[in-house]
Order: C-alpha cells, then sequence, then structure tokens
C-alpha cells in the first residue's frame, strides 16, 4: 500500500528519502516520486514503476539538493499506474506539493467544486482534489496552517497527508484522518511516516499524529496542534525494535528471515508474561467480573490475522468454554451481528492500521461491545482505541506475507485463553499448570521444528509446477489449513483453496482430477480426529489425487501408506500445536514460490498494510 516518507533537517533529503522509500516498497506499489523545497521552489520527479527508476532519474537523489521533502510510492486506487498520477501532487497554483495515502470519498464533489473556482487538474486521482483544495484555502488566508486545516474538514474518507508550501521552504506539515501517520524525532532533524520502517535506522523517537491533528516539522523541532489549531503537547514513545530487524541480516528474502526468527519472537511474546507458573497480563486490567460475564466473543480481522482467530476460536470455545466465532473485519462492520455489554470482540492486526478492522472495532464499541485487541505495532490506532490491547512483540515483519506476527498471534491468543479460562473457572489446576509448562517450552519447540527446512525444501521441488494444490484438516487443522493455504497463493500464485475435510464430499471433491494426481495437502496432527483425515486422505487419493501429510510423530503411523508424501512434527499439547504444523507449511509455500521465480517479499498485487477499504 501507499508509502509516504517527509523531511525536514540538515542533510540534503533527497537521498535519506530515496533510502526510506527503499525500505518503503515491501508494502507494495507501482510508481514513486519525490519534491524538495529550496529557495521557495518546489521541484518535483515522479515515475511509475520501481525506486530505482526515480534513484537513477535523480542521481540518487544528488540531482535534487535541498533540506525538506516529501516521498511516496504509490499503490494505484483512482487512476492507472502511470507519472502523472504517481505523487507527489503539486497544486494548479504551483504553490502548494502533497503526498497523500488514503482515499477521499468526496473527490468527485470537490473536484466539481474546485473547477468551477478555475482549477484545472492533470491526473485522476483523488490527490490532486485535496492538494488544490488546499491552495484553495491558503489563496484566500495565506496561512499555510489554516488551509490545511480547512481543507481537512471539507474532506470525508481517509487520508494521510504531507504537504510543502514553496512559501515556507523550510517546513513540512501534515494531517491524517484514518490513515496512519507518524512523526520521527530526530537530532536536528525530523521525519514523517506512514510506516516507523522506513526511519528506525535514523530514529527510534515517535509520535503518532491522531485524526485531525496537524504536525508542523523543521529542522529544529515538531509542533502538534489540534484541528482547531490549538498548540498540543505531547512526548514521543521509544519504538524499541532493533534495527537489524528491519534488515535482510544476509537472507536471500524477509519472508524466509522472518520464518526463522519466529522462536525469538514467540519467545519474546510470551515469557515476559508468565511468571512462577502464571500467566500475568498485566496490561489488560480486564475486571474478573467482566471476564465472567462475557456470553459471546467475535473475532475480526483480516486475512493471517483471521486465520490466527480461528486458532483462537478453536481453544477459547474448548478451553475457556465461551462461544466464539470469528467474523472478516470486512464483513463485521457493515453485517454487525448482535451485541450487548456482554461481548467481547477481539481484533486482531499486526499493523494495528487495517482500515477494515479499525472500522469493525469501532462499529462494535459504538453498539456496546468491549474490544480487546492483539496488535504489533505500539501506538497504532487499534492499539491506542481498543478498551485492552496486548502487544505482539514480533518485531516489524517486512515480508507482505505474514510469518512471525501469525506466530506471535497465535501465542498471545494461547495466554489469553489460558487467563480467560482460569478466571471462568473452566480449567482445572493440573490442567492449567500442563498447559502453561508446554507454553514455557513452546519457542524451543519451533526452533526444533524449523530443522524441518531441508525436508520441505526436497517435497517443494516435488509440488511447484502443480497448477492446483488444496488443504483439507479437521478443527486446529482446519484453521492451519486456512493460513497453509493463504501462504501457497500469496506468494507462488498457485491456486489453492482450504477445506474443512468433512466438507469434501459435499462438493469440493469434484476437483480432484487424476489426469495431474492433483495435490492434496492433508493436515493431521490432531490425535482424536487422525482416523476421519485418514478416511478423508484415502477418499481423494482413490478419486486420484497424491497426498502430501502433515503428521506428528504420533499420528504418523496411522497416515502412513495413505499419503505419497509425509512431513513429521513432533507431538505437542493439542491447543499449541499449530504452533509447530504452521512452520513447515510457511516454508513449503516459500520454496515452491522460489523455484517458482517468484517476487517472494513483494507478491504482485498485495501490500502490506491495507489501509483502505
Ligand atoms: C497475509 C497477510 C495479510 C494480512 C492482512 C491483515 O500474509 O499478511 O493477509 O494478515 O492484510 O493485516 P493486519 O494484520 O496488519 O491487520
Amino acid at each position: 500500500m501507499c508509502g509516504i516518507i517527509g523531511y525536514a533537517g540538515k542533510n540534503e533529503a533527497a537521498p535519506i528519502m530515496l533510502d526510506s522509500l527503499r525500505r518503503l516498497e515491501y508494502r507494495g506499489y507501482d510508481s514513486a516520486g519525490l519534491v524538495v523545497s529550496r529557495d521557495k521552489k518546489l521541484y518535483l520527479t515522479k515515475s511509475a514503476g520501481y525506486v530505482q527508476i526515480l534513484a537513477d532519474l535523480t542521481e540518487e537523489g544528488a540531482q535534487m539538493p535541498g533540506h525538506v521533502g516529501l516521498g511516496h510510492t504509490r499503490w494505484a486506487t483512482h487512476g492507472q499506474p502511470n507519472d502523472a498520477n504517481a505523487h507527489p501532487h503539486i497544486s494548479d497554483g504551483g504553490t502548494i506539493a502533497v503526498v497523500h495515502n488514503g482515499i477521499i470519498e468526496n473527490y468527485r464533489k470537490l473536484r466539481e467544486f474546485l473547477t468551477g473556482k478555475g482549477f484545472t487538474f492533470s491526473s485522476e486521482t483523488d490527490t490532486e482534489v485535496a492538494v488544490n483544495l488546499i491552495q484553495y484555502y491558503y489563496d484566500r488566508s495565506h496561512d499555510i496552517l489554516r488551509a490545511v486545516a480547512d481543507a481537512a474538514r471539507r474532506m470525508e474518507g481517509s487520508y494521510a497527508l504531507g504537504i510543502l508550501c514553496e512559501d515556507l521552504p523550510d517546513t513540512l506539515i501534515a494531517t491524517k484522518r484514518e490513515s496512519p501517520l507518524s512523526i520521527g524525532a530526530g537530532d536536528g532533524e525530523n521525519y514523517i511516516t506512514s510506516d516507523v520502517a522506513a526511519i528506525i535506522t535514523r530514529t527510534r523517537n515517535i509520535i503518532t499524529l491522531r485524526d485531525y491533528e496537524i504536525a508542523v516539522l523543521r529542522a529544529d523541532g515538531v509542533e502538534l496542534y489540534s484541528g482547531e489549531l490549538d498548540r498540543l503537547t505531547r512526548k514521543a514513545e521509544v519504538v524499541d525494535w532493533d534495527v537489524a530487524a528491519a534488515e535482510k541480516g544476509g537472507y536471500p528474502h524477509f519472508m524466509l528471515k522472518e520464518i526463522m526468527e519466529q522462536p525469538e519472537s514467540v519467545r519474546r511474546s510470551l515469557s515476559p508474561r508468565i511468571r512462577d507458573g502464571e500467566i500475568i497480563l498485566d496490561e489488560l486490567e480486564i475486571p474478573d467480573d467482566y471476564l465472567k460475564s462475557i456470553s459471546k466473543i467475535y473475532i475480526a480481522a483480516c486475512g493471517t490475522a483471521d486465520f490466527a482467530g480461528v486458532v483462537m476460536k478453536y481453544n477459547l470455545e474448548r478451553i475457556a468454554r465461551v462461544p466464539t466465532e470469528v467474523v472478516f473485519a470486512s464483513e463485521f462492520r457493515y453485517n454487525l451481528p448482535p451485541i450487548d455489554e456482554t461481548t467481547l470482540v477481539i481484533c486482531i492486526s499486526q499493523s494495528g492500521t487495517t482500515a477494515d478492522t479499525i472500522a469493525a472495532m469501532r462499529e462494535a464499541k459504538k453498539n456496546g461491545a468491549r474490544v480487546l485487541s492483539i496488535v504489533n505495532v505500539v501506538g497504532s490506532v487499534i492499539a491506542e482505541e481498543s478498551d485492552w490491547s496486548l502487544l505482539t512483540l514480533a518485531g516489524p515483519e517486512i515480508s507482505v506475507a505474514s510469518t512471525k506476527a501469525y506466530s506471535t498471534q497465535l501465542a498471545v491468543g494461547y495466554l489469553v485463553t489460558l487467563y480467560f479460562a482460569k478466571v471462568r473457572g473452566t480449567v482445572t489446576p493440573d490442567a492449567y499448570k500442563t498447559a502453561v509448562d508446554a507454553l514455557v517450552r513452546l519457542p524451543d519447540a519451533i526452533e526444533e521444528t524449523l530443522k524441518l527446512q531441508e525436508t520441505t525444501q526436497y517435497l517443494a521441488s516435488r509440488y511447484f509446477s502443480s497448477n492446483d494444490i488444496y488443504f483439507i484438516g479437521r478443527g486446529l487443522d482446519y484453521a492451519l489449513s486456512l493460513e497453509g493455504d493463504q501462504k501457497l497463493k500469496e506468494i507462488s500464485y498457485i491456486h489453492s483453496e482450504a477445506y474443512a475435510a468433512g466438507e469434501l464430499k459435499h462438493g469440493p471433491i469434484a476437483l480432484i482430477d487424476a489426469a495431474v494426481k492433483t495435490p492434496v495437502v492433508a493436515v493431521a496432527t490432531n490425535k482424536r480426529l487422525i482416523d476421519k483425515m485418514v478416511s478423508n486422505a484415502v477418499e481423494v487419493k482413490s478419486r486420484g489425487a497424491s497426498v502430501l501429510a502433515l503428521v506428528t510423530d504420533v499420528t504418523a503411523e496411522t497416515m502412513r501408506g495413505v499419503a505419497e508424501d509425509l512431513i513429521t512434527v513432533s507431538d505437542y499439547e493439542e491447543a499449541f500445536l499449530p504452533s509447530l504444523a504452521i512452520i513447515p507449511l510457511q516454508l513449503f509455500a516459500y520454496y515452491i514460490a522460489l523455484q517458482r521465480g517468484c517476487d517472494i517479499d513483494k507478491p504482485r498485487n498485495l501490500a502490506k498494510s491495507v489501509t483502505v477499504e
């Protein structure tokens, strides 16, 4: 999705911004641009295609001297990904430059209004409406802050805006509504960014801009204003992400690096919250009475975060005995189920900025439910606005395909489940102790499972040329199938689907084609359900499928002889087994994509953080 960088400092802005734009590339984009402010003039370079084109056009920024500037990577929403539609956009009067993330929903009406006032447009974007609206108000007041505030009031939808005005060559302005925007407070230089990973090597002091606030940045400081232009003060938060975590560190892809980081990420998310055999969730402060009164949980999330929610659902229902439903946030927001004060809505999100999940959270709150969020980015909208928030401590996740964020979402989900179960009295002291002990050992068990790297690479070489691959499973294995399928399709572009194994006979089995020996990945780690899974594997095999079974050292024996290939993880406590079994599924997707020559960290059409609907 689009990325914003802005710089105001003592150094040359363009080379620094190019470095940041390269760090934003992982989010997915199709054009890029830079503008710098110098001697009361704005200098612009932009182009469809990669940041490298921009770097070549500007000789790595050397052709664009200036100490204040804006940069952008655009993921097309309004209009083709071409030079004209790329950001930054300059106003018709030429005084204002803007970069923009989000969608201005009333842009047609505003465009008509501005056309009526004599403004002309050279692109199809909603962003050009924003820049001209600011110019319109600036022409009237000659006060850029007032102009930004006035324009912001008229724009509907979502926006994060970086703004330059040629009359103020040392100043950068920013404002936002619903789209994320952060300020990096450095030493003699300050930044704006839509993604902290873009500036983490330069400063860790981050101020998260809130809706309608306006920030004014110069080399020597940052001023913050409300939408009514009252002066505000807010201290920067220190983001303690490891700088190396945002670099590839010798791995060929961020995805592989992040897969390998999972033991550590899970350890960081679990160990501070387990003390002397007890789960301590200091951050939560949920009254026990409320926890006991919960009659229904909805989990609202998108994509991989949603599939982590499916694992959580099975565990919450079996261990904490709370009826739980998982609903895609995009569905939840417009089809609100009956909710009241005894409903808990859990929003799961890596970025904390996914537009649909934000909307689901707000709808839930508006209708009387309480919201618990599980989020990876400190200070993000979802972390800030939910009633209670637990951080996953995955560190920055750069690869578009989520791996370590998913693993930490599972881990925090286990903590919440056991904590709820204890308070609600649905778990015996012995079972609680066994479960907590297993959680303590979990990071090491994940580490051990990563040794399957070579075996998975071999299996990928057997299946990489398939056109279709299906995943089947039951219960937690079904939840895993959803994520195994998601990983495979998004990075390898192989058509794949996941089905609850019991549903096969009701339709999907027709897809098995003996002529091509359609591969079916049978996820069969659950001891209780292994006989049922073997039956399902036999059903597809007898129709010509080739079966790759993901089993444990306990379930392997029953599946042997049915499956062509077996991949075996160690048996573990049922509730936490997904944390081990997901490892070979992630590696399988990775190595298949590698063999197919795909752009693994930046899969086509996808974006890391989906901040528009
Ligand atoms: C898939 C993936 C996406 C995200 C989804 C939600 O690998 O990364 O499906 O999980 O877009 O994003 P967050 O978790 O940031 O809300």
